[in-house]
């Protein structure tokens, strides 16, 4: 939710503010902002709309600055206009603030500020920011933020700067991620890592509490009660061409056929074939914990959550510990019995979701065992958490999650089979070949991505469909969620996803020649099932796609339709599908938000990372 960027140093700042805004563009897209300083000036400009609105009109009209600060919003208080575009500036116009979060007390703060004089122009929260700072400012920005931030009752990542403060940010954090990058003789502040890869990877991460006082050559940071503390340079192995789209036409494609990679490097060394083991003691102090655990509880939201969804099959299955799946956003709103003995996974990509985050908080202030699955080291959650699993997917930029999730799925086989060792439920040799089946996978997705052709003319045909229905069994029924995620979330058609069994208690109803459904069949013991709900809408007029492991048998035989269609995936253990069955499903929805003109990458109303509640 919303794109902070500094910069302190003697370069274009306007250059490397948009560059920079333009990678964090994944975070909130419905308009930008910059404020820049020049011999004393101070100059703002803002657009609504994506951020080529307001580059085309810095093209226009440059403005000049070696110093500011920019932000790229996704509206939280107040329409998406350029009035309420970030950066806001206090009554005297010398002080600019950028904001992610949201500030609870903002009314209450508004109507004080009022009543002493200052007067509002917007209808957002982070103005009050401005006026705030203005009303404690005696001479030093920092001391300023550092009075007027206990105030404050929220969450906040922000960046503020005063006109007649020369090459000084002051960055503060409290909840969403703020990064400060480290280059010769310049400083950046940014919400994320991947915005400024182009010029450094070396960042301090700031923390809860930490107010930042950033110049050219040096970064000052203290607690709000002044305090001094230390945050040592961190050297983060992600590097520029990651975040580019490398000759892809969006980075959602990109990142779909970088799976069959970044499943590999998730897998890397965390087994031993040899001795049918999995190797995990990157989990720290949290390993020893795995072996009292009576059972597991998985938290996460959206594609995550359908991640957890698999990981509650293969947790119960391998390990035999029953595992439950929580939405972040429900998990705290009732009372969640769990304590010592559980073992709370929360799975994020970003490890800055406000809900996922909350629900761990709370998982663990009740004395559960908080392990995180993240793509994203020194993220909030992994900083929260006992012990991480990193994915190591790379940074994902399209707003649609999908080489995230195929390496949560990776992370969560790993610690089902490291479960299901520790409490003897697996033998070596019976690992050994759960292993061995799994690190077949990368090469089998590859085959699997080989064959969108089918899919691009398959959503040719599909021009006309509004509704889908998406249909799985087993370890395969969150495949089906995530498939009608994936293509509402791009496309904006209305998919739903179905336990295939449950079918026939409602969903039947939809079904005509109008809906597509979509049925997963893989090889596997629930085969037969499938097809007898296949012949179920087939026996209704409808249409079948089905994604299934060849094109012949009962399945070829039953869907000879013209209007239905096999996408095949490589056959495998059935365990290990998910990784495949998925790969069709990202594909169709690609496809089809393309061919209706979708802005694949940035979908409407969307943000990357939900920093809100
Ligand atoms: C869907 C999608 C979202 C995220 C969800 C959780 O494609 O990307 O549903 O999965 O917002 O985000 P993380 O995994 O960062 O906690």
């Amino acid at each position: 939710m919303c794109g902070i960027v500094g910069y302190v140093g003697g370069r274009d700042a306007v250059a490397l503010i948009l560059d920079g805004l333009r990678r964090l563009e994944y975070r909130g897209y419905d308009s930008a902002g910059v404020a820049v300083v020049s011999g004393g000036s101070l100059q703002r400009r803002r657009a609504a709309g994506k951020l080529e609105r307001l580059a085309a009109s810095l093209a226009d009209e440059p403005l000049d600055g070696d110093w500011g600060i920019g932000h790229t919003r996704w509206a939280t208080h107040g329409q998406p206009t350029e009035e309420n575009a970030h950066p806001h500036q206090d009554c005297t116009g010398r002080i600019v603030v950028v904001h992610n979060g949201i500030i609870e007390n903002h009314l209450e703060l508004k109507a004080r500020l009022a009543a002493a004089g200052h007067r509002f122009v917007t209808q957002t929260d982070t103005e009050v920011l401005a006026h705030l700072i203005e009303s404690e400012y005696e001479g030093s920005l920092e001391q300023a933020a550092a009075r007027a931030l206990p105030m404050v009752r929220g969450v906040y990542a922000l960046v503020l700067l005063h006109r007649d403060e020369p090459q000084t940010l002051v960055a503060a954090r409290m909840g969403p991620p703020l990064v400060v990058g480290l280059s010769d003789g310049e400083r950046f502040v940014a919400s994320d890592v991947p915005a400024l890869l182009h010029h450094t990877r070396d960042f301090l991460f700031l923390e809860d509490g930490d107010v930042a006082t950033v110049r050219p050559d040096r970064v000052e940071v203290r607690t709000l009660a002044g305090a001094t503390v230390t945050r040592s340079p961190q050297h983060v192995a992600w590097d520029a061409v990651q975040a580019e789209k490398g000759g892809y036409r969006h980075f959602m494609l990109k990142e779909i056929h970088e799976q069959p990679r970044s499943v590999r490097d998730t897998l890397a060394g965390r087994f031993s074939l040899e001795d049918g083991e999995v190797l995990l003691e990157e989990l720290g102090p949290a390993a020893a914990g795995l072996l009292e655990a009576s059972r597991i509880v998985l938290l996460a939201c959206g594609t995550s959550w359908h991640a957890a969804l698999v990981g509650k099959f293969l947790i119960e299955e391998l390990a035999g510990l029953p595992a439950e799946v929580d939405y972040g956003s429900e998990f705290r709103y009732r009372t969640p019995l769990v304590g010592p003995g559980t073992v709370v996974v929360a799975i994020s990509q970003s490890g800055e979701t406000a809900d996922t985050l909350a629900a761990f908080r709370e998982a663990k202030s009740r004395g559960a065992l908080p392990v995180a699955i993240c793509n994203v080291r020194g993220s909030m959650l992994t900083r929260e958490a006992e012990g991480s699993l990193l994915t190591h997917a790379g940074p994902e930029i399209g707003v649609a999650s999908t080489k995230a999730f195929t390496a949560q799925l990776v992370a969560l086989a790993l610690l089902a089979l490291h479960l299901g060792r520790l409490r003897g439920r697996l033998s070596p040799e019976k690992c050994r070949a759960h292993l061995s089946e799994l690190t077949r996978i990368p090469h089998l997705m590859e085959q699997a991505l080989h064959r969108e052709d089918a899919i691009e003319s398959l959503a040719g045909s599909l021009t006309r469909a509004t509704d889908y229905l998406y249909l799985g069994r087993g370890v395969n029924y969150p495949i089906a969620l995530e498939g009608a995620l994936k293509l509402k979330e791009i496309s904006y058609a209305h998919a739903e996803g179905y336990p295939a069994g449950e079918m026939k208690h409602g969903p039947i109803a939809l079904v005509d020649d109008t809906l597509p459904v979509v049925a997963l069949c893989p090889d596997g013991g629930v085969y037969e099932k499938m097809l007898s709900n296949v012949q179920e809408v087939k026996a209704r007029g409808g249409r079948v796609i089905a994604v299934a492991s060849s094109e012949g048998g009962e399945l070829g035989a039953l869907l000879q339709g013209s209007d239905d269609m096999i996408l095949t995936v490589p056959s495998c253990a059935e365990l290990w599908s998910p990784f495949l069955t998925v790969l069709p499903l990202q594909m169709l929805a690609y496809h089809v938000a393309l061919r209706a003109g979708r802005d694949v990458d940035q979908p409407r109303n969307l943000a990357k990372s939900v920093t809100v509640e």
